[in-house]
């Protein structure tokens, strides 16, 4: 635990102030447009401050900021994980179910073509016609089992799993949706750097519950109840040994504290409100596979090797 804290790389996050995020359609079960019209001004209010306070969180865990410009009309903008999958410096950029939220596409490519003339990214390629993908909302990098868990059923098309091996000459593991509750593969399951699973069994077909036991031995898998899953506690961003979260219970808090983890808890009920939490409302930009990994930290190994 302690290699896995001192080796990693400076987090660098992509996030999306909310100036202009609001409930106005819905495309989830959570999304309540009525109910946010009956107090928007308060609800907007209050979906400023958490956001500022997940912002606060992940540079206090060491994380360095990008941003999106917000745009009026896109109030989903904010939900950054579905811009794109990102690993070694290439971008594969999202393509959406929804019409609603298709408009994002041009912003998101914009904002990686802005990246990569500033050389934080060195690749940015479009999914192919006709094939969904949104983003890491369901295509999440495990870092300890060098390979990517893919979600589909609800809005990425199970094709994009050829694609993301293609792109990233990586592994993926398909995993199908059951519960509409939990859409994105994000909001049900989280890989932890140290090889623990974070999940919520029942938003998984028994096809998809069976690799990831396949995958996760026992002691590994961390399985969440509904009361943890109606809070999107899976939906965590893991910084080192900080996993940060909207809420939690105090027995998933005590799970994670025996295999070395911190939970830093920062409120984002408003978000919830249109189905996304912390993991929602970040994109990271610095995964690196194991053989990049590899080489990045330990380039006077190989040279001595060639010599
Ligand atoms: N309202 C957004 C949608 O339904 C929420 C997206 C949440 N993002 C995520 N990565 N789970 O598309």
């Amino acid at each position: 635990m302690k290699d896995l804290a001192s080796h990693a790389a400076t987090p660098r996050f992509l996030i999306c102030r909310p100036q202009h995020f609001a409930v106005t359609y819905s495309i989830n079960p959570w999304m309540d447009p009525n109910a946010w019209a009956g107090n928007g001004e308060v609800l907007h209010a209050r979906a400023m401050r958490q956001w500022d306070g997940l912002r606060r969180t992940l540079r206090a865990s060491g994380g360095v900021i990008e941003t999106v410009e917000p745009r009026p009309g896109l109030p989903d903008l904010v939900f950054t994980a579905n811009a794109a999958v990102v690993l070694d410096r290439k971008a594969v950029l999202a393509r959406f179910l929804h019409p609603e939220r298709q408009r994002e596409q041009p912003v998101f490519a914009a904002s990686f073509r802005a990246l990569q003339a500033r050389g934080l990214v060195d690749d940015v390629v479009e999914m192919p016609n006709g094939v969904t993908l949104e983003g890491a909302g369901d295509c999440l990098w495990d870092r300890s089992r060098a390979l990517f868990w893919i979600g589909s059923g609800f809005r990425s098309d199970a094709a994009a799993q050829h694609v993301i091996e293609r792109e990233f000459g990586v592994p993926c593991l398909p995993l199908a949706l059951a519960d509409p509750h939990f859409y994105h593969l994000d909001t049900a399951f989280c890989a932890l750097p140290s090889g623990d699973v974070l999940y919520y069994p029942a938003a998984f077909t028994a096809a998809a519950l069976e690799i990831i036991h396949a995958h996760v031995a026992p002691a590994h898998r961390i399985a969440l109840g509904r009361a943890d899953a109606v809070r999107f506690a899976a939906n965590a961003v893991s910084v080192g040994l900080t996993i940060i979260m909207s809420s939690c219970s105090d027995a998933l808090r005590r799970a994670l504290a025996e295999r070395g983890y911190a939970v830093a808890k920062t409120p984002l009920q408003a978000f919830l409100r249109s189905g996304g939490s912390a993991c929602c409302l970040t994109l990271r930009l610095d995964h690196v596979s194991a053989a990049t990994a590899s080489a990045t930290v330990s380039p006077k190994a190989s040279s001595t090797t060639a010599a």
